[in-house]
């Protein structure tokens, strides 16, 4: 089936199978493996999206699915001279991340987090960030990340700078 949505900012046309996944699609046929695959059940949260600003399970939806959407993955996180996004830095510098399976469905929850809530407390943030699961970092250093990230001026202004 003929698919096409913008990834990132890119329009893309792909040709799928009806069944093919999103994650699938994003990662084989785009080449954009950044989104990571952990249980492929809906339940580890690795392979979170944004699908027209929306949080959504890559490993659950069908690229069919996502046809005239648009689509932000990790990578549209950095900008085009590959500066890292604030919220990316925040993870590097309050120790967000250990072997950093998660981290880019982490991230884009976190991004969605933060274009949502203004000034989130820690309670805030565990809460939005429990469907996304992390073996090694014991959360901490995540919630001081976005803490971190949500007093970032880029996240009054805009909800960071992903594009
Ligand atoms: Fe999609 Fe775990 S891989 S939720
Ligand atoms: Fe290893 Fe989260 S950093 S799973």
């Amino acid at each position: 089936m003929k698919v096409e949505l913008t990834v990132n900012g890119e329009r893309v046309r792909l040709d799928v199978e009806p069944r093919r996944t999103l994650a699938d699609a994003l990662r084989e046929d785009c080449g954009l493996t950044g989104t990571h695959l952990g249980c492929e059940h809906g339940v580890c949260g690795a392979c979170t999206v944004l699908v027209d600003d929306e949080p959504a399970r890559a490993c659950l939806m069908f690229a069919v699915q996502a046809d005239g959407a648009s689509v932000t993955t990790v990578e549209g996180l950095e900008s085009p001279d590959g500066q890292l996004d604030p919220l990316q830095e925040a993870f590097v510098a309050h120790h967000g991340l250990q072997c950093g399976f998660c981290t880019p469905g982490m991230l884009i929850s976190a991004l969605h987090l933060l274009r949502t809530h203004r000034d989130p407390s820690r309670e805030t943030i565990r809460a939005e960030m429990s469907g996304n699961i992390c073996r090694c970092t014991g959360y901490a250093g995540i919630v001081d990340a976005i803490q971190a990230a949500a007093a970032h001026p880029c996240s009054r202004e805009s909800g960071l700078s992903a594009h």
